[in-house]
């Protein structure tokens, strides 16, 4: 039986999409074979690529000035590759602080280029809020500016793009499809499928093409974002399966009613339980208002002691994965797309249950 995953990555998929995948699992169509045994360069496969590709961009309006790839190695090999490419003449780039995510990104480009970190919001190791763009002090040298719009473990979001005088890089990870964008305000966004998108093992990049052209061409062609362009997202072998399942989970988002749908629904979800933790005494949750995430949501009992019997009572209740990151402690509920406000409700249920039996 299915329960209510809470998980922050690998995430909930919807139960429509895996049973869809289910049913074709075995053979795909009359192919006589399933897709994951099929060749990237078959005409079958190439239909399902594109499809996904033309999907996406419809999902999210990617305008003409913007290509989408399909790319492996996670958003922690995106760390690598956006300072080797779009950094390589100045050596320079802008970087945002606020969350363990930005704090790798800063620490894997710091070993390739000088990095200056714009803007901080990190107090003692901990982060309640995000950098106002406003407050960031870009460099007139820098080569562009990065940030992550969403940190996953302490649920800090930075929820307006700021529109900037430079190319604007954002790691939307956790973010990505929650809700509808204006990719045109970005060259480049970057996600691991994980979370909104589909199983681990894909990672998207969208990125505007005259800023993609920049790219260093002294790197070998698998580092290079303009090489992957030019081949499909197929300069190797791409991650079949999880584009596949990918294409799955942009069909279900249009058929739902697409990114609308979805930031109501997440704005929802998110309220509900935000209210509810905010009503309690048992329960708080430590980031300031305008940095609240609609995906992740951290959450304390006021008792520390309490959490082991949480967790193992959450769990019995088929409330699953609930555990805070181990850097900050605590639980979190991650509530992406897949997740209905039924879960919510259930683990509201809980949290009430328990406040009152413990509190
Ligand atoms: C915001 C954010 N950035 C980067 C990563 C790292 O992603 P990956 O494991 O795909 O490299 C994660 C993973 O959870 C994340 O949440």
């Amino acid at each position: 039986m299915r329960k209510w995953n809470f998980c922050a990555g690998p995430a909930v998929i919807s139960e429509e999409v895996l049973k869809e995948v289910q049913n074709e699992l075995v053979e795909w169509g009359d192919s006589g074979m399933s897709i994951m045994e099929m060749s990237h360069r078959s005409s079958i496969y190439d239909q399902v690529a594109i499809e996904a590709k033309s999907d996406l961009v419809d999902i999210l309006s990617i305008p003409d000035t913007h290509d989408v790839l399909f790319l492996q190695g996670g958003a922690t090999q995106q760390f690598a590759t956006i300072p080797m490419n779009f950094a390589s003449d100045s050596k320079k780039a802008d970087y945002v602080l606020s969350g363990t995510w930005s704090k790798k990104s800063i620490a894997e480009a710091s070993k390739l280029i000088n990095v200056k970190t714009i803007a901080s919001s990190e107090n003692n190791g901990s982060y309640t809020k995000a950098p106002h763009p406003d407050s960031w002090n870009i460099s007139p040298d820098s080569s562009y500016v990065h940030y992550c719009p969403n940190e996953t473990i302490q649920g800090v979001s930075i929820h307006k793009a700021p529109i900037i005088d430079k190319p604007l890089i954002a790691d939307m990870s956790s973010v990505i499809l929650s809700e509808p964008l204006d990719v045109s305000d970005f060259s480049m966004i970057y996600a691991g499928a994980q979370k909104n998108i589909g199983p681990a093992g894909l990672t998207l990049a969208i990125i505007e093409k005259s800023f993609m052209e920049q790219d260093n061409n002294s790197l070998p062609n698998i580092l290079r974002y303009s090489q992957h362009a030019a081949s499909g997202s197929m300069l190797n072998t791409p991650p079949t399966f999880a584009w596949y399942m990918a294409g799955k989970v942009f069909k279900w988002i249009k058929k739902s009613g697409g990114l609308n749908y979805f930031r109501e629904q997440n704005h929802l979800k998110a309220k509900t339980l935000y209210n509810y933790i905010d009503s309690s005494d048992f329960y708080s949750n430590p980031v300031s208002e305008e940095n609240r995430s609609i995906m992740n949501i951290p959450f304390i009992l006021s008792d520390s002691e309490l959490d082991k019997l949480f967790l193992v009572e959450s769990e019995a209740c088929g409330l699953l994965n609930l555990k805070g990151h181990r850097s900050v402690g605590g639980m979190r509920a991650s509530i992406y797309n897949a997740m209905p406000i039924e879960g919510i409700h259930a683990l509201i249920d809980f949290m009430k249950d328990f406040e009152q039996r413990n509190g």
